[in-house]
């Protein structure tokens, strides 16, 4: 049994034999190289204290943009009636221009010098946006919740764009301008019209005639 052993040992051994450098180093730890809240700045001609207020800033958009991405993927799981396929599409392809600015935001954080947040738990500890249920919610429901996450987002975007428009950050003072409110109220539109409540297949004959 022991010499068994010693010869399985030794062919494991010729196997291993030249190999030891292809060979990949797990379990490795070690100190973060840069702790959250601290900056590493890079030279953009932007001074730290300004940078400091940007990245806070961004990282507040980052989590609740990361918030309503995962609220549209929740709504185009979840939704249900008569509109499902049209509504199905729309909250897919607003979630996926959610996931580019949440992309945008990240990587601007990170240009500043600072670190962005990513992970879920850092998120909903962060995050404006109330939590939704884990259940499904009829189409107006799930609309409206929408709506309010965009008016959050887009009422502390339009105060952090002029913070960094009087701080002299232009580019942080674009991204919030020219990508994430202008995405915003775009989605904002293309969701509240599905709240009017339009007749479908008949024109409503008793207003008009009031109206006349
Ligand atoms: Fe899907």
């Amino acid at each position: 049994m022991v010499r068994k052993k010693d010869e399985n040992s030794a062919r494991y051994n010729q196997l291993e034999d030249g190999v030891s450098r292809a060979k990949p180093i797990l379990h490795q730890h070690a100190p973060e190289i840069q702790p959250f809240g601290k900056i590493a700045r890079l030279p953009i001609a932007l001074d730290e204290v300004v940078c400091a207020k940007s990245i806070e800033n961004l990282n507040q958009l980052l989590a609740d943009t990361m918030t309503l991405r995962d609220m549209y993927k929740k709504h185009h799981w979840q939704v249900a009636g008569i509109t499902f396929y049209q509504l199905h599409l729309l909250f897919d392809k607003h979630h996926g221009e959610q996931d580019e600015l949440v992309d945008t935001i990240a990587e601007r954080i990170q240009l500043l010098g600072g670190i962005s947040l990513a992970m879920a738990a850092d998120v909903a500890e962060t995050t404006s946006i109330p939590r939704p249920p884990r259940g499904r919610e009829e189409v107006p429901v799930q609309i409206s919740r929408l709506l309010e996450a965009h008016e959050i987002l887009l009422k502390e975007a339009r105060a952090m764009a002029r913070q960094a428009d009087d701080d002299g950050d232009d580019g942080t003072n674009d991204l919030i301008v020219s990508d994430l409110i202008r995405s915003n109220e775009l989605q904002v539109w293309f969701l509240a019209e599905h709240l009017v409540a339009a007749p479908l297949l008949h024109a409503d004959q008793a207003k008009a005639a009031v109206q006349r």
